[in-house]
Order: structure tokens, then sequence, then C-alpha cells
């Protein structure tokens, strides 16, 4: 069954084509990923895919459903979640708190109900602590709940995004660039750790990423961008051996790349 289908996704900032003709079909449970050059219209794939960017021309369906004019908050509750290029925590509050906002944050009547704490506000936030340590767990952040984001080593905080993204039950979890910045041991850590939580929450995932080492193994199909367009597109195996991948990505020094 496919649970999202993506099709003609094209959107125009000013004389600039960042994505052209964008097509994805994604199964459930499947894993895909989206490689290629810098500034090649990745991002801006994730920002259509979760409202942040309304495309210029194109459709998005999840399980049959049109997304495409709803807001971000409104992806994030039918089922789409993400993680950033860059890091977005609040550094400055506890882990557990930056898990409990993702939650918050996607829900319209948040702000007065927690002002009211009623009964069922304090039997409701038993819950969320509960399922924030339920989430907290298996990305190894546990006995990290109470400490400020903003003091956990690099690869924590990029579990942590990931803790985040899963806290509004996600169908499908977007990952922009997940080992940026990792070393060798953290990247193979991810991988597994990747492959584990999709496996574990059900989810289907599209992954973009610079490090080949890490996308190769995982990744199920692989669909390649250059300049906003799909240049190549199947297997790992085919699509590294692909003299245009090769010419436009893989034989400038990106396998590696840390961009
Ligand atoms: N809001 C915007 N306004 C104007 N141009 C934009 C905007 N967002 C993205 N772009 C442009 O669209 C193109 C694609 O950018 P995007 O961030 O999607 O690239 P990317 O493939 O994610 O690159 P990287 O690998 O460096 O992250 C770039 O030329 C970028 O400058
Ligand atoms: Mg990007």
């Amino acid at each position: 069954m496919r649970i999202l289908e993506v099709k003609n996704l094209s959107i125009q900032f000013g004389g600039l084509r960042a994505v052209d003709d964008f097509n994805l079909s994604l199964g459930k449970d499947e894993l895909v990923a989206i490689i290629g050059p810098n500034g090649a219209g990745k991002t801006t794939i994730f920002n259509m895919l979760t409202g942040i960017y309304r495309p210029t021309s194109g459709s998005i369906e999840l399980e049959g459903e049109s997304l495409v004019g709803l807001k971000p908050y409104q992806f994030a509750q039918r089922g789409i979640s993400r993680t950033f290029q860059n890091i977005r925590l609040f550094s400055n509050a506890s882990v557990i708190d930056n898990v409990k906002m993702a939650a918050t944050m996607h829900s319209k009547d948040n702000l007065v109900s927690s002002l009211l704490r009623t009964r069922t506000m304090v039997k409701h936030e038993r819950e969320l602590d509960e399922k924030v340590m339920s989430l907290l767990e298996p990305l190894n952040l546990a006995d990290k709940a109470d400490l400020l984001a903003k003091n956990l080593p690099y690869g924590d905080q990029r579990r942590l995004e990931l803790a985040r993204a899963l806290m509004t039950d996600p169908k499908i979890l977007l990952l922009d660039e997940p080992v940026a910045g990792m070393i060798t041991t953290e990247i193979e850590e991810m991988a597994e750790l990747v492959v584990r939580i999709r496996k574990d929450f059900e989810l289907s995932i599209i992954l973009i990423e610079h490090h080949m080492n890490f996308v190769m193994p995982i990744a199920d199909r692989v669909k390649v961008i250059d300049f906003g367009k799909t240049i190549s597109e199947g297997t790992p195996d085919v699509v590294q051996k692909d003299p245009k991948v090769i010419e436009a990505y893989l034989g400038g020094g990106y396998q590696n790349a840390n961009a």
C-alpha cells in the first residue's frame, strides 16, 4: 500500500525553480533517501511536505487526503513529522520538556487548557510524562531526562530531535541530514537506531543525507536531485553506478562530505 503520493511538485522562488516536478510514491514501511549536491532542493522538498512552503504546483496526498494548503501543525497532526538540518531545540529547557513541547506545539487548544489546571489536566500531564519517557528510553536518553538540552553532547541532541519528532505519533518521518557533523561510530549507531525505530514505530521514512556510507545500507530506494530536478532513482546499487549521478554528485568527493 502507498502511504504518500507526491505528484509533479514544484516551487518557484522568484526566478529560481528550486524544486522542479518532484514525484514520490512512498510505500508503507519504506525508507527512501533523497541525495544530491548542496542547494539541489532537498530541504525545500521537506519544507513542502511539512506545510512550511506551499508548492507552486503539484499535489501531496497522505492516505488519499490532499494536504496542499494545510498549515504545518496540520501536516504534523495528520502524521508527517520531521527533524531539521540544523538542530532546533529549546536549549534552556530540559530534555523531557523539549519532547513534551513537541506535542503541545502541534495542538491548538493547549495554551488555554494548560492555564486551567484541571484534574483531567493533571492526569493528562502524567500520561504525557509516561509517553515522553517511553520515547527517551529507546533513544538512550532516559537517564538524561532532566538535563538541559544545551548541555547534551551533539549526538544526544540529534537523538533528542528524533524523540521530539516521534512525540506526534508520525506515520512518516522526514530526516534532514541526521548524521551531519557526526563521527564514524556515531554514524553507525544512528544507522542502527533509524532501522530500529522504523520497525518499532512502524514508520515510513524519507531521509536526506550526504554520507553515502550511512544512506546506502539502509535505503530501499534512492532519488537523486540536481538543480531541483530528479536525475536518477532506483535501488542504492543502481543509483551508485549511474554515470549521471557520479558526474553530478558522487564523483565530487561528496561520499563522506559533511555539508
Ligand atoms: N525561501 C527561499 N527563498 C529563496 N530561495 C530559497 C528559499 N529556500 C530555498 N531556496 C533556494 O532553493 C535552493 C534549494 O535549497 P535547499 O535548501 O532545498 O537545498 P538542499 O538540497 O537542502 O542543500 P543542502 O545539501 O546544502 O542542504 C537553493 O538555491 C536555495 O537558496
Ligand atoms: Mg538541505
